[in-house]
């Protein structure tokens, strides 16, 4: 037999599967009456109608068999789990942050750093707003104001940094408002509503540099960091050479503290960290946690849960497994460029985000277009994505107006470990019929908008 000459070697997983979880098949009637029922919103939606979820990234993942291992060994005393002390020697190694409070998730580490961090009437510059990070800003009493750099804006910008912080931008407001009502600058990496783009350390340096001289504390939303870590070892000059290990570990050291949730990076189902050099404010999260989460020593988890957190830590700095992670999401970017489907660019790090207002152009931004298509896809085939555009905004607090975003996004996000190429070819193939048929696709109107994150409960209806 003749040789054929290999133009591209493939990579796979370095993992096999052991464990599997049936899904249910459904038909178009099916899920025309779930739709229906969950006022088109995919957060409504019963996880069993959903045939391949990529709602979210977020305590999705699948468990290594390790980390169900530690799950058997969980010490479940009150004070002083065996565990706790594993798990808060990894954060030491891995985030280098000397002082820590665990908490049920990520949302529950922002609630405690942003009442005890912001006064009444404070700004939180930041690049770009997660919803609850801003949320929990907001609640604590200040303003937040987006100093991302203008290319995080713009789907089709091909900037390899545009989760980068915008220097001008934070000057400016330090110069209107005054370094004393800005109690720290918050990035996060990669930014999730950018559509998972990563900020440069040359970035990240120079922001720190700036917040020193202006005797303005930085804190990180570190939720994905080691995606963050994996780009700069990608893309940037220098870094090639080093280990996601020593990245993330210098990444971290230009910051006070930072909060993560576990649900991501660490692949687990349920957890969230807060930790900081700063002595003073671990003693107050360590007397808040106690009232909100549970005792310091288990914020809200169990042993058994911080266990597979502890050793979901030692995996998510492995580079093979991050490649393979964010290799999962580039190919199926790849293949939705070959039916020219409209999609952020560059490709993200735990998502693909279809650009709504490209795909949909005839859909007003008020008759929700992201939420629209998030619905089409859903009865088209049954993959479940999630809005990331107008009603994700919300209203301005001040105005009660609705936000108009310029990202009008639809995102498909990728558990780790738990999906197969065969199910992002399905997932591709029914994006595309969705877009054959995109002229036909009219919007929706909000009947139900609770007050608080919208976009999780809110109920709409076929325009
Ligand atoms: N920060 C970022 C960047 C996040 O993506 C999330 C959650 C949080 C904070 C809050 O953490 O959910 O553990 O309370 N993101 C999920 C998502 C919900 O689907 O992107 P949490």
């Amino acid at each position: 037999m003749a040789k054929k000459k290999i133009l591209k070697r493939s990579w796979a997983e370095p993992f096999k599967i052991k464990v599997v979880e049936p899904i249910k098949m459904t038909t178009r009637a099916d899920r025309e009456k779930a739709a229906k029922e969950a006022g088109y919103n995919t957060f409504l939606l019963k996880s069993e109608d959903v045939y391949i979820d990529l709602l979210t990234d977020s305590g999705t993942n699948a468990m290594s068999d390790r980390q169900w291992a530690g799950m058997m060994i969980g010490d479940e005393a009150y004070a002083g789990s065996r565990n706790f002390y594993y798990l808060w020697d990894n954060v030491k190694k891995f985030y280098g942050m000397p002082y820590f409070v665990p908490a049920h998730q990520g949302r529950a580490a922002e609630h405690m750093i942003s009442q005890i961090l912001i006064k009444q009437g404070d700004y939180i510059p930041g690049n770009m707003y997660f919803t609850t990070t801003r949320l929990h800003q907001e609640l604590a009493g200040a303003t937040f104001v987006d100093v991302i750099i203008d290319e995080a804006h713009d789907p089709l910008n091909e900037h390899p940094f545009k989760g980068n912080v915008d220097i001008k931008k934070l000057d400016k407001l330090v110069s209107e408002v005054g370094a004393k009502k800005i109690p720290y600058v918050c990035m996060a990496g990669p930014v999730n509503m950018a559509g998972g783009q990563p900020f440069s350390m040359k970035n990240l340096k120079e922001v720190a540099q700036y917040c020193k001289q202006k005797k303005i504390k930085l804190w990180f939303d570190a939720t994905r960091a080691c995606e963050n870590a994996y780009f700069i070892k990608e893309r940037e000059k220098g870094y090639a050479n080093k280990t996601v290990t020593q990245i993330l570990k210098e990444m971290c050291s230009y910051f006070e503290g930072l909060w993560v949730s576990a649900k991501k990076d660490l692949m687990v189902n349920i957890g969230g960290i807060l930790a900081t050099k700063n002595k003073k404010v671990f003693e107050q999260a360590r007397n808040m946690v106690v009232v909100y989460e549970g005792l310091h020593t288990y914020g809200g988890l169990a042993g058994r849960d911080m266990e597979a957190m502890a050793v979901g830590m030692e995996e998510m700095v492995e580079y093979d497994n991050i490649k393979a992670r964010i290799g999962q999401v580039e190919y199926c970017g790849h293949q939705l460029e070959k039916y020219g489907i409209p999609f952020v660019k560059p490709i993200g790090g735990h998502a693909i985000f279809l650009d709504a207002k490209k795909f949909l152009p005839h859909i007003k931004q008020d008759q929700f277009p992201a939420q629209t298509l998030a619905a089409e896809i859903y009865l088209d085939s049954g993959v479940r994505g999630m809005e990331r555009g107008i009603v994700s905004a919300g209203r301005d607090p001040e105005t009660g107006k609705h936000r108009y975003p310029k990202l009008e996004l639809v995102r498909l996000t990728f558990p780790r470990r738990v999906y197969t190429q065969a199910h992002i070819d399905v997932t591709v193939e029914s994006i595309a019929e969705v877009y054959d048929n995109r002229k036909k696709i009219k919007g929706l109107k909000m009947i139900y908008e609770p007050k608080y994150l919208r976009f999780f409960q809110g109920r709409f209806e076929r325009i």
